[in-house]
């Protein structure tokens, strides 16, 4: 019989590579799909998902005990994988509320609904932000898993909760949990928020890239799909109680990303303009994967000069995808964030 995997938020960046890399690569799970279609979402993502006898979607939130609890008692998932969140630090600096709600009392929900109705696994997708930062002028020092949580942003705050009240459910309860903690990503279908698809984005249209300071902060970029590897391994072969930090030792300047776009995409340098730092801005991060290397046999396949000429021509082949997210409610979070920065 085939196993039920439930993955939350996937119809977002990762949770929907995701979504593709089960339907492509594991045909003995049936997926179901659970969001609530935020801002952060684009229905039309898993337009291809939808036609696949293997797949189910349901609009719901998981802040929504009973709609949750009625999917579980429906579609009795084996394994759940929670991506679901408010992802973007600078909305979390605008709004914490939201960030706390979802990202916290939303995975008590999933967790809850996991120790009610039985699961094999509940996956937790973490993040390195829950480590703070590190200084410029120390690249000898990494994220270890035992590295203290110290965190910068209501966002990385509300994450680093939500994994540690994971870990008190697997304490307090024996609910089978893991946690991935994944440097930055980058791909197709990220929502031109963060770094790499807004600039793409700007570049094509030939306005100002907003560049945050000196753009000197250093962040550790990995490719969506092999992030979603390193979940898969650390479903089939991590360790219940464990966390696992995922990511590559490919750090880059955020000034070194946006030239590499200008230069991919044939445009100008004289398009980057220099615009107020993010509050709290954390310098750098830096994963030290190898618990990951070691006990998954988990690596990245796709390097950087590879996955950003990748990245950069799906969002060339994918315009339309692009124009759906920046209309509406997207121009007026970008007047508001950049007008008068
Ligand atoms: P995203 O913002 O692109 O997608 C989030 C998805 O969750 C959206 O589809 C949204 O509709 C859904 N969602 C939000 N609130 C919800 C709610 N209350 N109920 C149901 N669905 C809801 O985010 P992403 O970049 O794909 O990140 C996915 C996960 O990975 C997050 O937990 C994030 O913290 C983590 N993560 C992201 C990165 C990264 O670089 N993007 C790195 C490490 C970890
Ligand atoms: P982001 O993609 O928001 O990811 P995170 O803050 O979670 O690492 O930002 C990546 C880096 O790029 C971060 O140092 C902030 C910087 N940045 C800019 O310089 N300009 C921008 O418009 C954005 C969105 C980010």
């Amino acid at each position: 019989m085939k196993k039920t995997i439930l993955v939350t938020g996937g119809a977002g960046f990762i949770g929907s590579n995701f979504v593709y890399l089960l339907l492509d690569e594991r045909k003995d799970y049936k997926v179901v799909c659970v969001d609530a279609l935020t801002y952060a979402a684009n229905i039309h993502t898993l337009n291809k998902a939808m036609q696949n006898p293997n797949f189910k979607f349901y609009k719901e939130d998981i802040r929504n005990r009973e709609g949750i609890f009625k999917i579980f008692e429906d579609e009795k998932p084996d394994i759940v994988v929670n991506f679901a969140a408010e992802s973007h630090v600078d909305r979390s600096i605008e709004n914490p509320a939201i960030f706390l709600e979802t990202n916290i009392l939303g995975t008590q929900v999933m967790m809850d609904a996991c120790r009610k109705y039985g699961v094999e696994r509940f996956h937790q997708v973490g993040t390195d932000e829950v480590y703070g930062d590190l200084p410029l002028d120390r690249p000898d020092l990494f994220f270890h898993e035992d590295t203290p949580i110290h965190t910068s942003s209501p966002y990385s705050t509300s994450k680093a909760s939500a994994d540690l009240l994971a870990l008190a459910y697997y304490r307090t309860y024996g609910l089978p949990v893991t946690i991935s903690r994944c440097s930055n990503n980058y791909g197709p279908y990220q929502f031109p928020e963060k770094l790499i698809p807004l600039m793409i984005n700007n570049a094509t249209q030939n306005k100002p890239l907003p560049v945050y300071g000196e753009g000197l902060n250093v962040r550790d970029w990995l490719y969506v799909k092999d992030h979603c590897y390193g979940i898969l391994a650390v479903l089939e072969k991590g360790k219940v109680g464990e966390v696992y930090n995922l990511g590559g030792h490919n750090e880059k300047a955020n000034i070194e990303i946006v030239k590499i776009i200008l230069q991919e995409l044939g445009k100008p340098e004289s398009l980057i303009t220099h615009v107020a730092d993010r509050k709290g801005h954390d310098r750098r991060y830096a994963i030290d994967p190898s618990k990951a290397n070691k006990e998954l046999g988990w690596g990245p396949t796709t390097m950087f000069n590879e996955g950003i000429k990748l990245t950069i021509q799906w969002y060339k082949d994918n315009m339309d995808w692009m124009r759906e997210c920046t209309s509406g409610e997207y121009m007026q979070y970008y007047q508001k964030m950049y007008a008068n920065r």
